[in-house]
């Protein structure tokens, strides 16, 4: 069976860079055989996070359906925005939710962490704010991001990454991300106890 990997942007905004790097790493995916689904942050976003509401056994929709995603894919890519040097509130709000699910749905699960801004920094420090509560959460999160700085410029009319080692260096990190994610399906003993 190929793997399957959800893939989503953490934007909810219509001309999205990181929608676009989402999209952009679909064709990477499905060039390497592997299946993706796609999602919007739109499905999965939450109202704000609030104790009291969590009655008999209360879940919001977009919680219920990024578990559901979650638990269907070997793996999840996420392309963050950076706000404010941190990830986007709406996307920590929807992860404090599914984290309210028994089982946890994050535990041992695989994820790749990606950024597209038009600062020079690529809003790679945004990623490392998301891995915080994923790691805290059980999830194996890929030591390597990657991140696209002048994003608002980098893009080919196609949709494409116009610089040839960027577009390499992007390809290679979702290949070498998908590979760990096949060895993982095949040796479960590489998952924890
Ligand atoms: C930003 N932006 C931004 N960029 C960055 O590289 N570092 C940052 O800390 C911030 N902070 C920030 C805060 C807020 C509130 C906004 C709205 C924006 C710019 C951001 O990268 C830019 O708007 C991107 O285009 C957002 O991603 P999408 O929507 O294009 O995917």
């Amino acid at each position: 069976d190929p793997i399957r990997i959800l893939v989503f942007s953490a934007s909810l905004r219509k001309d999205s860079l990181n929608t676009k790097l989402a999209k952009l790493a679909i064709k990477v995916i499905e060039k390497n055989g592997g299946k993706v689904d796609f999602a919007s942050m739109s499905e999965f976003d939450c109202p704000s996070f609030n104790q009291d509401l969590e009655v008999n056994d209360f879940h919001p929709a977009g919680a219920i359906a990024f578990r559901q995603r979650i638990l269907e894919s070997d793996a999840f890519i996420i392309a963050s925005p950076e706000y404010n040097g941190s990830m986007p509130g709406i996307l920590k709000n929807s992860i404090d939710w599914v984290s309210r699910f028994r089982p946890q749905p994050f535990n041992e699960r695989h994820a790749l962490l990606m950024s597209a801004s038009p600062s020079m920094g690529g809003g790679n420090h945004g990623l490392w704010s998301l891995r915080t509560p994923l790691v805290k959460l059980g999830t194996d999160v890929f030591s390597a991001m990657f991140s696209l700085a002048t994003a608002h410029t980098a893009f080919t009319a196609e949709g494409t990454i116009a610089d040839e080692t960027l577009t390499k260096r992007f390809e290679s990190n979702i290949v070498a991300f998908m590979q760990l994610v096949e060895a993982a399906k095949h040796y479960p003993s590489m998952k924890k106890a």
